[in-house]
């Protein structure tokens, strides 16, 4: 019978044995997989290990700060963070096709990643300490799934954006291979990572950037940002976030719609909430969420985003629609 101590007690115990002195790397998404495989491995073998996040500037709101500061403050996990905002959004100026978008934004990831691990290797090998390994947050259902899987349609390109380079010449950690999801987030607790991150609902490797339907630039993401940590904020205010599995917030950043805000008639961009209810993201349904709660969100966005001035809701299920508007 299961239970997260032993698991613990046990992984680290491999993972020592598989590491020895060498080194390892590990690449943090801000997601609940990579924080628990990387504090797990770091666990093991503390400072042998270094985590790397790259930050595409498709985030949310506090999410670089959440892996920066309460991660590392809570794992003491060694972190090399990558600014590569500046080149992502180059790489997608004038880009308005979904899978483009993800097809650029999974490369520049890999991309920005092996220039930091050659850094890091180069760095290593010079200390006598060579790298050769690499953490990956693998889960049983992962497992399952790649194997074969069931032929499902894959209707988008999935590629996480974690998604490392296969031809590395690193052999794999993956600690939470036997694992489901719960059982990740109760290691995740044990390990005092903040409950913030363990219990984070899902959200898309190329992030906001497939939440802005029509170009991504830094502007749109910044009004994004803004309404996205407002619905969030009233979600948990209202403590609802354990009813829903995951509200992406849109922005219709081509679309126009009048106004009238403060003094004037403005004309602003709409933005769409999209609460579903879920179980694996296979299917979903919209969430009914309380009638106060979304007027309270409403208000909230046209009041303190200058550029939104209409708030929609989707209530449409999966399928039809997928979750993600692209
Ligand atoms: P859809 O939109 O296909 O989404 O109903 C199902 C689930 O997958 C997430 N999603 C992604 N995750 N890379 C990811 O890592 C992606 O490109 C991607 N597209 C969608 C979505 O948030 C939902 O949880």
């Amino acid at each position: 019978d299961w239970n997260s101590d032993s698991v613990i007690a046990e992984q680290v115990e491999r993972i020592r044995a598989q590491v020895g002195d060498a080194r390892v790397i590990s690449a943090l998404s801000g997601g609940v997989d990579s924080a628990v495989s990387t504090a797990l491995v770091h666990k093991a073998i503390g400072d042998q290990l270094i985590a790397v996040f790259v930050d595409h500037g498709l985030l949310r709101k506090g999410e670089r700060e959440q892996v920066e500061q309460d991660y590392v403050a809570s794992t003491g996990v060694r972190l090399v963070t990558v600014d590569a905002a500046d080149t992502f959004l180059g790489h997608l100026q004038g880009v308005t096709d979904p899978e483009e978008k993800r097809k650029i934004i999974g490369r520049e990831f890999i991309r920005a990643f092996e220039k930091v691990q050659r850094e890091l290797v180069a760095e290593a090998a010079a200390e006598g300490a060579p790298i050769k390994f690499l953490v990956q947050g693998t889960l049983y259902p992962d497992v399952v799934e790649s194997g074969g899987g069931t032929g499902t349609a894959n209707i988008k390109s999935h590629h996480n954006v974690g998604g490392l380079p296969e031809d590395l010449d690193f052999e794999l950690i993956e600690p939470l291979r036997t694992l489901f999801k719960d059982e990740v987030r109760a290691i995740g607790r044990e390990l005092g990572i903040p409950d913030a991150i363990v219990s984070r609902q899902p959200f898309p490797g190329p992030g906001l950037g497939i939440r802005i339907i029509g170009e991504v630039t830094r502007d749109r993401l910044e009004i994004l940002r803004e309404a996205d940590a407002i619905a969030r904020e009233e979600l948990s205010n209202a403590g609802l976030d354990g009813e829903i599995w995951q509200c992406p917030v849109v922005l219709l950043a081509d679309v126009r719609s009048v106004g009238v805000q403060g003094d004037g008639r403005t004309y602003g961009h709409p933005i769409v909430l999209r609460p579903v209810s879920s179980e694996d993201a296979m299917t979903a349904d919209w969430t009914r969420l309380p009638y106060d709660v979304l007027a309270k969100i409403s208000n909230r966005i046209t009041n303190e985003v200058r550029e939104i001035n209409r708030v929609t809701l989707d209530v449409t299920s999966k399928p039809p629609a997928t979750i993600e508007w692209e």
